[in-house]
């Protein structure tokens, strides 16, 4: 047992004081593995939390960060620029769609959605349509934590007590059960729903008062839920009817988690802006960042006088080099061992093939999977609700898995360097876990 003060640190999303009676420390990670203070290996199937996407402990990354801590550790953003920062945006956005080419980095997702945000806003100002200040989001949507993404987010239990922004409408949630249950990838049902309901929220507000939608490409935090086929198309479709802006948040689907580099490029959609964060340098070191169409940021610049910052706004470790020297090397493996594009190949396919096997499982009531992503859900029958996904979560941990419980659903984002050894070891652990918490 840990010899650690465990009141020193208030710990994000955490039962503080369930932790407390029952800490869980990680002292070691190499690999698809993170290692606890017992010396238990864990596989680490949510790659951290999304974060991960090259795997542990990658020596060219840390060698890379010791370097460039070395060179030049840090040097203010503001006014001054550093060779990473330039090099890697200029790495990154050969990945992007056509015509979407500026990256203003943040340090987290959170900072990132709350970035774009400001964009929108500045953007619509800058044409003149300044009426144009409400946001459509989704509920179960999740962007971040910043009381701009807080009030863009639909998780009830986000938002209860604090002061959101008002101007926000929501669209229905991805998830669908009852229609799309044992889906692979896109499911067939759900497009209808948003386009009925997206027509609604114009109609009720009008479109001059719309700024953006945004939405992630595949609900993550909502229980790791695909667009159904054509939804991003669609909704893509009536931003434009609409002059609206279309933010997709790749948070999670960036950095070759749905199969290409963004799910933009998966699902060949292009948006005004993406954010993006988690896989940005293989979660070494915090960093995110705003991926601006350039059209976007002239018509800013061709607003502001020529004297003052374009944008108010930015972090003191905005493009940090060390960060960014972390992501090259990190974007390095990404493309030298083909991990961009993997989960739309043989190792994508593999994972599906694997996971669906599990629906023979007792009180399972859909799997879903897309890219390397996937959600086993269950019905908790006799249980209240939330509390069999948290019972197979700790079955899981003690069984050397790291799974994610969201609701009733076990939720998967494998490093995209798991091997097929690997995703069979998951297979065996997350079976016997389930298989001792139901019987
Ligand atoms: C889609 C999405 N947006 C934003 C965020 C917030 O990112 P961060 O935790 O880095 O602030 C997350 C985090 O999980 C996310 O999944």
């Amino acid at each position: 047992m840990t010899e650690l003060n465990l009141e020193s640190w208030w710990q994000p999303f955490t039962n503080m004081r369930a932790f407390h009676d029952n800490p869980r420390i990680f002292t070691r990670a190499e690999g698809s593995f993170l290692y606890n203070e017992d010396g238990q290996d864990v596989l680490d199937i949510t790659a951290g939390l999304w974060c991960c996407n090259i795997g542990h402990g990658r020596k060219s990354v840390a060698d890379a960060i010791h370097a460039q801590l070395m060179q030049l550790d840090y040097a203010p953003p503001f006014q001054f620029g550093t060779p990473p920062a330039y090099q890697f945006a200029e790495r990154l956005l050969a990945h992007t769609p056509e015509g979407i080419n500026r990256l203003f980095f943040t340090n987290s997702g959170s900072e990132a959605v709350d970035t774009a945000i400001k964009i929108a806003h500045l953007y619509q100002q800058s044409r003149g349509k300044n009426s144009k200040t409400r946001f459509i989001s989704r509920d179960q949507g999740y962007h971040g934590v910043n009381i701009g993404g807080t009030s863009l987010q639909g998780l009830p239990s986000n938002r209860l007590g604090f002061p959101l922004l008002e101007a926000v409408d929501f669209l229905p949630s991805l998830l669908d059960i009852e229609r799309n249950a044992f889906s692979r990838g896109c499911p067939e049902h759900g497009t209808d729903r948003m386009i009925t309901a997206f027509e609604k929220i114009i109609a009720q507000h009008g479109a001059d008062n719309f700024c953006a939608v945004i939405i992630e490409p595949v609900s993550g935090a909502g229980g790791m839920v695909p667009p159904a086929k054509n939804y991003l198309k669609k909704i893509r479709e009536l931003c434009n009817e609409h002059d609206i802006l279309l933010i997709f948040d790749e948070v999670i689907t960036g950095f070759g988690r749905t199969g290409s580099a963004f799910a933009a490029v998966e699902f060949d959609v292009t948006p005004d802006m993406i954010t993006i964060a988690k896989g940005i340098n293989g979660g070494t070191i915090p960093m995110g960042g705003v991926i601006v169409k350039d059209t976007i940021q002239q018509s800013i610049f061709d607003n502001s006088p020529a004297t003052m910052p374009e944008f108010f706004h930015g972090n003191t470790y905005a493009g940090c080099p060390v960060a960014a020297a972390a992501g090259i090397a990190a974007l390095d493996i990404y493309e030298q061992e083909g991990l961009l594009t993997c989960a739309s190949g043989e190792k994508g396919h593999y994972w599906e093939n694997a996971l669906h096997k599990l629906r023979d499982l007792p009180q399972v009531i859909d799997i879903r999977n897309i890219g390397l992503m996937g959600a086993v859900a269950f019905d908790p029958e006799k249980l209240p609700p939330h509390k069999l996904g948290a019972k197979i979560h700790q079955r899981c941990y003690e069984n050397g898995l790291l799974c994610r419980s969201i609701g009733d659903a076990m939720v998967m984002s494998p490093p995209l360097s798991i091997t097929h050894d690997e995703i069979e070891l998951f297979i065996t652990r997350f079976r016997k876990s389930v298989i001792e918490v139901i019987g």
